[in-house]
């Protein structure tokens, strides 16, 4: 037993490996990390009906959501995003230690902060995907407007325009969501998940 700051880690008789064994599916996070318009919220929820067909336990955590409830209280400078990403990573950790799937789609602009993120998982259990769009594209296909408004300096700290995005120096997936499709990338995301035997197909088609 740990002990930090007074606390103490309580081990629960129901472990990780259990509930994986029953799931029949590894649990692990995809990370998608990209710019506002580059197709994350898309690409998860696309991802999650995959899965979610083939009987696994996914969840999407959503920044557009998560700010709704969770997250509501934060808006957009380097700190507010620290904390929002914080707090949808742990989300994301108790979701995997439930023995699940969570696929965030998070702008999470900066490496540290996703680099803190990864550091509460256990290696090859966070999945990092950049969702590379150049800012052109996402610009020009703008599907809430947000960057007209920034651009006009209605909006301010707006990532890409006022704001940093640092892509990821090592990203276990990048794709080209601006040329390719999202059947894909979904395509691209489950090789990958199947060469790490994070989810075996063949054994989830017999359940
Ligand atoms: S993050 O940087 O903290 O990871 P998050 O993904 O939760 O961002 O939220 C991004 C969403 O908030 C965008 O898809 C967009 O709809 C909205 N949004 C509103 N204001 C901003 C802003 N200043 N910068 C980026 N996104 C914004």
């Amino acid at each position: 037993m740990e002990t930090v700051k007074h606390l103490t880690w309580h081990v629960q008789d129901v472990s990780r490996e259990m509930r994986e064994a029953r799931n029949g599916h590894g649990s692990f996070v995809l990370w998608l990390t990209g710019l506002s318009g580059a197709g994350k919220s898309t690409l998860a929820a696309a991802i999650d009906r995959r899965l979610f067909d083939l009987g696994c336990h996914s969840m999407v955590l959503d920044g557009d959501n998560v700010r709704q409830g969770l997250c509501a209280d934060l808006g957009f400078s380097l700190d507010e995003r620290r904390e929002n990403i914080r707090r949808v990573g742990e989300v994301g950790k108790l979701l995997v230690d439930a023995g699940g799937i969570a696929i965030v789609a998070l702008i999470s602009p900066l490496r540290a902060d996703r680099d803190r993120v990864r550091s509460r998982f256990a290696a090859g259990r966070f999945v990092e995907i950049w969702c590379d769009a150049p800012l052109q594209v996402c610009e020009q296909r703008d599907p809430k407007g947000l960057y007209k408004k920034a651009r006009a300096g209605q909006l301010c700290d707006f990532t890409g325009v006022s704001s940093p995005y640092e892509p990821p120096l090592r990203a276990e997936i990048r794709l080209d969501t601006a040329a390719r499709s999202v059947a894909d990338d979904v395509d691209a995301v489950m090789e990958f998940l199947g060469e790490r035997e994070l989810v075996r197909f063949a054994e989830m088609a017999q359940r």
